[in-house]
């Protein structure tokens, strides 16, 4: 039987790619949705503005759309795709009635108890669910998902880590829907690239580390990595690229690095991709409109390495803001936590 799954924030950017994305899940059927309170008994298909493929899903277009609330939630999880601010104050209440909240806002993301997890890289931190359920007192909990930014330098850097990785400098070219809908006026991202994102360039500096961190006594430390960011938001839809320079404790070629990049395995999951990063060769890839869907936007994609010094190695990595980014992450880390014994159905 598969499990039953709610949508928090369904009408939104992430909500829509959630929504399809759930649409034709094998484990997951969609029972609630919920957004804001003015859309509470209207059907979802009459609701939502629609833009992530031509139709809205049949399944769901009929769904009547719930106030959220856990008590008109009839799921066994609950994926989050709020605005943060709503998100601090709505996950609590679905954690602590039983549900199991996997969340794509940052609200909790850095909190100690709370898993900041990307299935491929840091399975193990999922451990601190039970931390959380002692601390809190829940019967559900909460499992964040990276920043859309973030998620596609940690899976690089993870390997890395392994050729004596001291320090990161990153530039990213980031999409429109990374903003949500309606998002950036035209009028100030056609012809144009605005230099700041807010809040942004601390998210990427700070979460690799936890992420990247081992845990330790029922806690996360932080790994010894320095990063540093400029955000930059292109007239681009989808797709997120990042110019990265690494560099190490030693001396590294570039071979070393993809290497490094191939040692990364997929999961055996149904979101996973066949390949985790693809390394692409031609001197003009990565690019979002050509390279987002690889692994049905569940890869990252690398290209152009160069070493720059006998210790630094730069490399562009792309990826699938509102898939890899996003739902698709959520979606992941639910997989896995099925797999792993920590969700069961009501
Ligand atoms: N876009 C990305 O690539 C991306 C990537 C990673 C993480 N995220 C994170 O995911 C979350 C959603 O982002 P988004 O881009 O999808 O935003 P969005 O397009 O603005 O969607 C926001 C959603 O939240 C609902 N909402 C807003 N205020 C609400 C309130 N006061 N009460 C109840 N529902 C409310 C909206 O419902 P209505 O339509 O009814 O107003 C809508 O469904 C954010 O925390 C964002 O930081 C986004």
């Amino acid at each position: 039987m598969k499990y039953k799954v709610g949508v928090l924030g369904a009408t939104g950017m992430v909500g829509q790619k959630f929504v399809q994305l759930l649409a034709n899940h094998p484990w997951f059927k969609i029972t609630t949705l919920m957004a804001s309170e003015r859309r509470v008994g209207k059907k979802y298909g009459d609701e939502v503005d629609w833009i992530v493929s031509s139709d809205v899903p049949k399944d769901v277009r009929d769904i009547e759309m719930s106030p959220m609330d856990p008590k008109y939630c009839d799921a066994d999880i609950v994926f989050s795709a709020l605005p943060s601010d709503v998100a601090r104050e709505v996950e609590p209440k679905f954690a602590k009635e039983g549900f199991v909240v996997a969340s794509n806002a940052s609200a909790y993301r850095m909190e100690e108890d709370v898993p900041l997890v990307i299935p491929e890289v840091n399975p193990d931190h999922l451990q601190l669910i039970d931390v959380q359920k002692r601390n809190r007192g829940w019967d559900g909990f909460i499992v964040t998902n990276p920043n859309c930014t973030t998620i596609m330098l940690t899976i690089t850097l993870k390997p890395l880590m392994d050729l004596k990785l001291k320090s990161v400098r990153v530039a990213t070219m980031q999409a429109l829907s990374g903003a949500g809908y309606p998002g950036v006026p035209s009028l100030a991202i056609v012809d144009n690239i605005i230099p700041f994102i807010k809040g942004e360039e601390e998210k990427v500096e700070s979460e690799p580390l936890k992420i990247l961190g081992r845990l330790e006594g029922g806690k996360v430390i932080p790994a010894d990595l320095e990063i540093s960011a400029s955000c930059h938001r292109v007239p681009v839809i989808d797709g997120h690229l990042e110019a990265v320079w690494a560099r190490f404790d030693g001396n590294v070629s570039v071979e070393d690095v993809i290497d490094a990049f191939d040692s990364l395995k997929p999961l055996d999951l149904p979101t996973s991709p066949e390949k985790v990063i693809v390394v692409r060769s031609e001197v003009d890839r990565p690019q979002p409109r050509l390279d987002r869907d690889t692994g049905n936007g569940m890869s990252v994609v690398v290209g152009r390495l160069k070493k720059v010094k006998d210790n630094e190695v730069r490399y562009l990595v792309l990826g699938h803001n509102t898939v890899r980014g996003a739902a698709g992450a959520s979606i992941l880390n639910a997989e896995l936590m099925i797999k792993e014994g920590y969700i069961s159905q009501a």
